[in-house]
């Protein structure tokens, strides 16, 4: 994955993820692949008490549109690189704040935030860069809290992911540990994804980082 130039590989991104938007909103995938990592996140800023959040490659929005009005937080803003993806987030909310920005480079001050969080898209990012301005965002005790998937796939969804002519890259659970050490947080929990029986094909794991003083 690291031979490809990262913004040869943003802008391939970027472009899919423009094209896919009008159907990624289809209930079926929405509940049975994306929702479980999502219901976890809303209960960890909530249980946080956090108050000025990022969800950082947002796509439509469900996820931020869901933390403004479940955790009625003033401060909520959804962060992504498509066009297409926030054209859909746009129309969904008008009180979170769309931005279109990068994971690596992100539009907030040093310190502004009390939470990152990020569902189903850290396979995309430069890791530890992302991992360092996810810090370098967040005020100490700020909390981080990124969800992927598995580097261990099924045969269809490993086609995508992790193959050697895929550009995405899962890390293992303790590979996913080590970033967060490297970029300054603390790791406080990491667990398998809680889902359905029938979408345990996905075996997609929460980590959960305190950013250090
Ligand atoms: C599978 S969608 C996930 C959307 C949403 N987080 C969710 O859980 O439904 C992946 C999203 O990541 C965005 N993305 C990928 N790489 C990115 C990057 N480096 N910075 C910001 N957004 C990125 C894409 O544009 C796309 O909207």
């Amino acid at each position: 994955m690291t031979s490809v130039p990262r913004r040869t590989l943003n802008e391939a991104v970027t472009r899919f993820w423009s094209l896919a938007a009008p159907a990624y909103d289809f209930s079926a995938l929405q509940r049975w692949a994306y929702r479980p990592p999502q219901d976890e996140v809303i209960t960890l800023l909530r249980d946080h008490k956090c108050r000025r959040i990022v969800d950082v490659a947002c796509g439509t929005g469900i996820l931020a549109d869901r933390i403004q009005r479940e955790l009625k937080t003033e401060q909520v803003y959804g962060v992504d690189m498509s066009d297409g993806m926030l054209r859909q987030a746009m129309a969904r909310s008008g009180d979170v704040q769309w931005l279109r920005a990068p994971a690596e480079k992100l539009p907030f001050d040093d310190g502004a935030l009390d939470a990152v969080v990020t569902t189903s898209a850290f396979h995309f990012f430069d890791q530890a860069a992302a991992l360092r301005e996810f810090r370098r965002v967040l005020e100490p005790g700020g909390i981080a809290a990124v969800a992927t998937l598995a580097p261990h796939q099924p045969p269809l969804l490993s086609r995508f992911i992790d193959s050697s002519r895929s550009l995405a890259h899962n890390p293992a659970p303790d590979e996913m540990r080590a970033l967060f050490t490297d970029a300054g947080f603390e790791v406080a929990d990491q667990h398998r994804v809680r889902r359905p029986l029938w979408t345990r094909m996905f075996t997609d794991r929460i980590t959960v980082g305190v950013r250090s003083a």
